[in-house]
């Protein structure tokens, strides 16, 4: 069964390491990350986008993440990313995800505050756990673009506050990761306020924090995807000893979904590139999907720190 993060948090902050968080919208890309996983005995946390399910369909995402179950012996949280309102959300934990964001950074800190405590209400009814979000991260964001320059990062001196009056589970910060492939302009340093990130965990010990738009967008795969016929110039990601940083402190999830965007795009354009001649899905796609699952060990024994232990 699928299990809550409560558990994997717990763990996760004394031990000083994170859960890697990572979106799915179909077959391969759940196969490419619980096979790695598995193997690895890590805790893992797919998680779905209300775009995802749009795409999907919540069953067949729901009965993908089953099968998934049946196949690893590890423990899965499915998670809905970035719930966007209440409805949203209530209709996931109806339809059995054992962990939901609501994303209300958006809205004004006394509304995001109202929409957060009215989801963690009807989840913990029901046995759920609910991850809220303060700040604003640079870049595109539920459909609002964001420029760098504006990136609103998480105010230490809201989030006692925020936490204690919505009861949220977790809480997702703003401290300069963004979301997508342009994290960075080219010739700026990439840079994370980890001083932010240390106030914060002062201010709530023994709390876990989430970080979004983590994906470090390796050159590697940009590289593939550019010399068969891509194009993704200036693309820069999260370095990955910041992330490193980040799961030995009190971050326990970390989201990744770009990285795996570019990790089966690249297997499934060498293959078209280099083979016009090839028409079978599985040729492509079972490339696409070998590379999800190197890309996801990796994170997970080199980024993490997750693995051994599930
Ligand atoms: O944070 C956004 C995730 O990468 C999901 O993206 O809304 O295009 O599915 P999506
Ligand atoms: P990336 O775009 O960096 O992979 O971030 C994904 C994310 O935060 C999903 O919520
Ligand atoms: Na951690
Ligand atoms: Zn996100």
């Amino acid at each position: 069964a699928l299990v809550t993060t409560t558990e994997m948090f717990r763990k996760a902050y004394s031990g000083g390491y994170a859960i890697g968080a990572f979106n799915v919208n179909n077959m391969e890309i759940v196969q490419g990350i619980t096979e790695a996983a598995g193997e690895l005995k890590s805790p893992l946390i797919l998680q779905v986008s209300a775009g995802a399910r749009k795409y999907a369909n919540h069953t067949y995402l729901m009965k993908l993440v089953e099968a998934a179950l049946i196949e690893n012996d590890i423990p899965i949280a499915l998670h809905l990313d970035h719930g966007g309102d209440f409805e949203i959300c209530k209709s996931c934990i109806d339809g059995g995800f054992s962990s939901v964001m609501i994303d209300g950074s958006s809205h004004s800190f006394e509304d995001n505050i109202a929409l957060s405590k009215k989801v963690v209400e009807y989840a913990h009814a029901k046995g759920v756990v609910v991850e809220g979000e303060l700040g604003q991260l640079a870049g595109v964001e539920d459909d609002v673009k964001i420029s760098a320059e504006d990136a609103k990062y998480t105010h230490p001196d809201q989030v006692e506050e925020f936490v204690s009056r919505t009861g949220v589970d977790s809480l997702a910060i703003a401290i300069g990761t963004s979301h997508g492939a342009f994290k960075f302009k080219p010739g700026h340093n990439p840079m994370l306020r980890f001083d932010i990130l240390d106030e914060i965990a002062k201010r709530l010990p023994n709390y876990p924090i989430v970080l979004h738009g983590s994906s470090s967008v390796s050159p590697e795969y940009v590289k593939i995807i550019q010399e068969n016929g891509g194009r993704l110039a200036d693309a820069i990601g999260i370095p990955e000893d910041m992330l490193r940083q980040a799961a030995k402190s009190a971050v326990c999830k970390i989201n990744i979904d770009t990285d795996l965007r570019l990790a089966m795009t690249a297997g499934v354009r060498e293959v078209l590139y280099q083979k016009p001649e090839v028409f079978d899905p599985r040729e492509y796609l079972k490339i696409g999907r070998a590379n999800i699952k190197t890309l996801v060990a990796h994170k997970i024994v080199n980024v993490l720190g997750s693995d051994g232990k599930a």
